[in-house]
């Protein structure tokens, strides 16, 4: 079996390392992949903005799966051109990609089918913006409607730091969605949905500020762990019911055939009711990196079962997760990062790995002398298994500490306190 996998981040290496577990022993092609995952398989040159060539590369090799790690290539219709050749691929079309690229489509199909999320306006020019700050009251959320990578969106706790945010949204002509702000802490829950079952994975949750206790700017993430305490069986048949189902059934009556994993970023309010802060249409960064070495059933098994619509298989038990297992990720960045960071820095690894930990490559290059030098704000993802979560993160931190490069930086704090425990600290 080959299967091609789409991505170059520590999600992709993490994707890669848990289809290379599979019983299928699939052979690996990455386009354009990373150092780390050229230990798995063959690096292929070809942009992942370029579908034609693609899916020629697909269609040469006769590629039997490709798996689309990040938005851009979904939200340009790859799946759509993949299918329309026949190609089976993991990844919702252009239509289900819009429950991540456009903010206005994912609340409008929220408040249509009563999912519950935050009230919102959308607002396509300046005025209309600035006056609809009336109906809401600080802190105000103002989300730039399109693909931002999480840097779209403003927190604003003053009305004249919102208008700013107004303002240079449409100085971009990017129309804005302002929300009303929710409270509570946040899960992220991975789902597999085949266009008729939906499935999700133990919850995670990530670390999004820069420093530690949840200080400084956002960045793509610090860090990682799952399963989270707060996500009980109850909670989790709660999301099933009024979040998961009811998405899923709202796409199916707006015709969308959505095939893939649908991430629902949650806000679990103090009362403990679940609330949508947003969707995405993949595999979360650095969720991933936690959820998946934890998965016990086969990547390949469950990703054919998502493509093939045979998801059905797995929902009497639900997807299996190793029990008791639990994981975390420390994300190792470059100095400067999220700001400016310099790069090419001689990375050197411990010379032992057991089986509990992996070195997930997030933005790293290998030389001609096949050493490996730092290449991204965040270079490294260390995760690691244990019986505790108190295991696992000696694990981690034990590694952490082993990798060497100049300029390295981590969040000494991950998993040590829920995500959000830590954000009411920095505001106390
Ligand atoms: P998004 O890109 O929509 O996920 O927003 C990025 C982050 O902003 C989220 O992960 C939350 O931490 C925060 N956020 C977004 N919308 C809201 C909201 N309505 N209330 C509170 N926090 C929010
Ligand atoms: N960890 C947040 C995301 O992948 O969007």
């Amino acid at each position: 079996m080959k299967i091609l996998v789409i991505g170059n981040g520590g999600r992709e290496h993490a994707i890669a390392w848990t289809l290379s577990q599979s019983a299928h022993k699939p052979e690996l092609y990455f386009a354009q992949g990373n150092p780390g995952m050229r230990e798995l398989g063959q690096r292929v040159d070809i942009e992942l903005t370029d579908l034609n060539g693609l899916l020629l590369f697909a269609q040469r090799e006769q590629i039997d799966l490709t798996v689309v790690g990040p938005e851009l290539p979904l939200s340009l219709g790859i799946a759509d051109r993949f299918e329309e050749q026949g190609l089976k691929v993991f990844g919702p079309k252009q239509a289900g990609a819009q429950m991540e690229y456009s903010k206005a489509f994912a609340k409008k199909l929220m408040a249509d089918y009563r999912i519950p999320t935050a009230h919102y306006r959308f607002c396509q020019d300046l005025a209309a913006a600035l006056s609809a700050l009336d109906e809401f009251e600080a802190p105000y959320v103002i989300k730039e409607d399109g693909l931002a990578a999480g840097k779209g969106v403003t927190i604003a706790q003053s009305r004249a730091e919102a208008e700013e945010a107004i303002h240079q949204a449409f100085q971009k002509e990017m129309p804005v969605v302002i929300e009303e702000f929710m409270h509570g802490q946040e899960l992220s829950v991975l789902a597999f949905c085949d266009g008729k079952t939906i499935l999700p994975c133990v919850a995670a949750q990530d670390y999004k500020k820069a420093g530690e206790g949840n200080t400084g700017p956002n960045t793509g993430g610090m860090g990682a762990y799952a399963p989270v305490p707060l996500a009980t069986p109850e909670l989790m048949a709660r999301v099933q019911q009024e979040v998961l189902n009811p998405t899923l059934q709202a796409l199916q009556a707006e015709g969308i055939d959505y095939k893939g994993i649908l991430y629902a970023g949650l806000m679990i309010t103090p009362e403990g009711n679940p609330r949508v802060v947003e969707f995405n249409a993949r595999f979360g960064d650095p969720e991933t990196q936690v959820v998946l070495p934890l998965l016990q059933d086969d990547l390949v098994d469950v990703m054919l079962a998502t493509v093939n619509g045979e998801l059905h298989r797995y929902a009497e038990t639900g997807l299996s997760f190793k029990e008791g297992a639990k994981a975390i990720t420390v994300v190792l960045t470059s100095a400067g990062y999220p700001g400016d960071y310099e790069t090419g820095k001689p990375i050197f690894f411990p010379q032992y790995l057991s089986n509990d930990v992996h070195i997930f490559h997030a933005g790293t290059r290998v030389l001609p002398d096949q050493s490996k030098v730092t290449h991204g704000g965040r270079v490294l993802n260390v995760t690691a298994i244990g019986d505790s979560l108190e295991q696992a993160r000696q694990r981690a931190y034990e590694i952490v500490n082993q990798i060497r490069f100049e300029g390295k930086y981590f969040r000494g704090d991950i998993a040590a306190l829920p995500a959000q425990a830590l954000q009411s600290q920095a505001k106390n």
